[in-house]
């Protein structure tokens, strides 16, 4: 029998993006109206959220429920690397922290993989869902803020292991539809999805701040 997690969480979402979309950094980045400073401040944050979140969704990997979202092909970490490596030189690692924010937000990742390890799904499904699909129309925009040619890339973006981004998308929904959960468990997942929303909506605040990105 399917839980329609997918359904229930874009449905029970569908508030929460919408406020992620319409926030002021979100709104300057699609006119393109950020500079490159702001790009590596925001792939710095991700690169730190995204570290812990594959972390811990490594480390559940066997895991009844959380093991059956385990789609190493979504990974970003390493592709963050090779951004920042490019942004900020090879000694990278000494130039990028999280903001506040963004701490908090990956607090929350270590803290729920510790205490209810399924509650990883929510966050799984904001941050991956999100890049395979608006990010895939921001990332025309942010090669255009960084200048690179048609051949140049923003690896944050690309799922190289994923041919065809759509199909994935189904195949995603269908793992969250399989999930072999209770009603009480699926409501709370979509609550915590919630959370996830109101985290990356924060961390976005830190970034529409002026004058506190490392410069690129
Ligand atoms: C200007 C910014 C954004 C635009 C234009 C945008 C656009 C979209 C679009 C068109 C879809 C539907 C894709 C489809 O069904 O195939 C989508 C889905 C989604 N987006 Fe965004 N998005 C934006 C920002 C964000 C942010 C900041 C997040 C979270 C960090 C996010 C998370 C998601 C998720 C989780 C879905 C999947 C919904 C579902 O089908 O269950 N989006 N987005």
């Amino acid at each position: 029998m399917t839980t329609d997690l997918a359904a229930k969480l874009r449905s029970g979402t569908q508030q929460a993006h919408s406020n992620a979309e319409h926030t002021e950094f979100m709104s300057r980045f699609v006119k393109g109206a950020i500079d490159k400073n702001t790009i590596g401040k925001l792939l710095g944050n991700l690169y730190c959220v995204y570290s812990q979140l594959e972390a811990e969704l490594e480390c559940h990997q066997a895991h009844p429920v959380v093991g059956n979202l385990y789609f190493p092909e979504l990974n970003r970490r390493e592709n963050l690397e090779k951004d920042l490596a490019v942004l900020y030189g090879d000694n990278w690692q000494s130039k990028v922290f999280p903001t506040l924010n963004a701490q908090a937000y990956i607090s929350r990742i270590r803290e729920v993989s510790a205490a209810q390890p399924e509650l990883l799904i929510a966050h799984a499904y904001t941050r991956y869902m999100g890049d395979l699909s608006g990010g895939q129309a921001l990332k025309k925009i942010a090669k255009g803020v960084l200048g690179l040619r048609e051949d140049e890339c923003i690896n944050f973006y690309e799922f190289t292991q994923i041919e065809d981004l759509n199909q994935f998308k189904g195949k995603y929904r269908d793992a969250l539809n399989n999930l072999i959960l209770d009603s009480f468990l699926a409501d709370r997942i979509v609550e915590e999805a919630n959370i996830a929303f109101g985290l990356n909506i924060k961390m976005m605040g830190d970034l529409a701040e002026k004058n506190t990105a490392v410069s690129v």
